[in-house]
């Protein structure tokens, strides 16, 4: 068993945790946190260790009644891997302390590349972070858009990406972000740091994008246009991308028109939180003018990232091919709509 330790148990964390718990191979050994909050009672409802990020924030837990299991660098000892999910830029302080203590460590798309030794999505590069110290997994739309530009290269070769990201301004959780009416170029300066983080993993890649910001909190939506150096119908370009697991084709007949159905559907299904780990593409979008393919998707921003980290959990500890452990995470989360 790979005993995992998640730091940051916020958006990402939670679900990195309960989806560590599925997994036949691994068990979480504790999860970290600042405050006492509502989601610290749910990790310890969830028998999760709660740990606590300094010495002087365990008397307001205490204080809350909230049982706790020791200091996070406790639990960067004990742990075989850690996942940080803290938020951006907390990642790169813990960074030397995960070293120190030897523990291969996971990062989010929310460093810096340069806080890990690689940049991470499974279906790309697994076998290249295989053994390392550790690795980051890409941001959510960076990682929605490696998987979709993956699976169309083999068989037809990607010449060249342009995308547009219309993004949600904030998670449902996050009150305080925006905008509440307004539609923001964002970045203004183009094009959007997106493309070179795409670059991060596939380094030869052509792609330029630009980004938007929405008031919004459901999903991402891209709108893509990609030159393919082969000819390919519409109807081979959606077999193929239905054959992938973390990749679902909307179909017209599913009365899906948006994020708002998609994450309808997601809870009719089941899905834990209404996740939806899959990007989730209009099968109708795909359109093929003049060997340029175009099509919609969805990137459902709290869970795309989830099943890549217990891909990359296994790529730094585990002794499992990039198939095989692929095959493994879609089976016990049950992607594939
Ligand atoms: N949310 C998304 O849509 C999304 C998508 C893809 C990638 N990411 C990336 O994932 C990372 C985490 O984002 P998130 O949205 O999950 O953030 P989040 O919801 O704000 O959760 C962050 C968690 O880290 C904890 N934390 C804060 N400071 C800490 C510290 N010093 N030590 C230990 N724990 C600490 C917080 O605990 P307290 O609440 O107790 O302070 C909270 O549990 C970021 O790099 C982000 O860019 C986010």
């Amino acid at each position: 068993m790979i005993d995992v330790g998640i730091n940051g148990y916020g958006t990402i964390g939670k679900r990195v945790a309960d989806a560590v718990t599925a997994q036949p191979d691994m068990q979480v050994v504790g999860v970290a946190k600042t405050s006492p909050n509502h989601e610290a009672k749910a990790a310890v409802k969830r028998e999760y260790p709660l740990f606590v990020s300094s010495d002087d924030r365990v008397e307001a837990f205490d204080a809350a009644g909230i049982p706790t299991a020791g200091i996070v660098d406790e639990l960067i000892d004990t742990s075989d891997v850690i996942v940080d999910a803290t938020p951006s830029g907390i990642g790169a302080k813990y960074a030397e302390d995960y070293l120190e203590a030897g523990t291969p460590a996971i990062f989010q798309g929310g460093e810096a590349a340069d806080v890990a030794e690689v940049s991470f999505t499974a279906c790309a590069n697994y076998d290249d972070a295989q053994g390392r110290a550790s690795a980051r997994v890409v941001s959510c739309n960076t990682t929605g858009l490696v998987r979709l530009i993956e699976q169309l290269d083999e068989p037809f070769g990607v010449d060249r990406v342009r995308a547009t990201l219309v993004r949600r301004g904030g998670d449902p959780s996050q009150t305080g972000r925006g905008p509440i009416n307004d539609i923001l170029p964002n970045p203004v300066s183009l094009p959007s740091h997106h493309g070179p983080d795409v670059k991060t993993i596939l380094p030869d890649l052509d792609i330029v994008t630009v980004g938007l910001k929405v008031p919004a909190t459901l999903m991402h939506v891209h709108a893509l246009s990609i030159d393919l150096n082969s000819e390919a119908t519409p109807a081979e370009i959606r077999d193929r991308l239905d054959a992938s697991d973390r990749l679902f084709l909307v179909s017209d007949e599913m009365g899906i028109d948006g994020a708002g159905k998609l994450k309808d559907f997601a809870l009719d299904a089941g899905r834990p939180r209404g996740d939806l780990w899959e990007n989730c593409i209009w099968a109708e979008s795909i359109a093929v003018e003049d060997g340029e393919l175009y099509l919609f998707q969805a990137i459902h921003q709290e869970s795309d990232v989830v099943p890549e980290n217990i891909d990359a959990i296994r790529a730094l500890v585990g002794e499992v091919d990039a198939e095989t452990s692929q095959a493994m995470t879609n089976e016990a989360l049950g992607l594939g709509l």
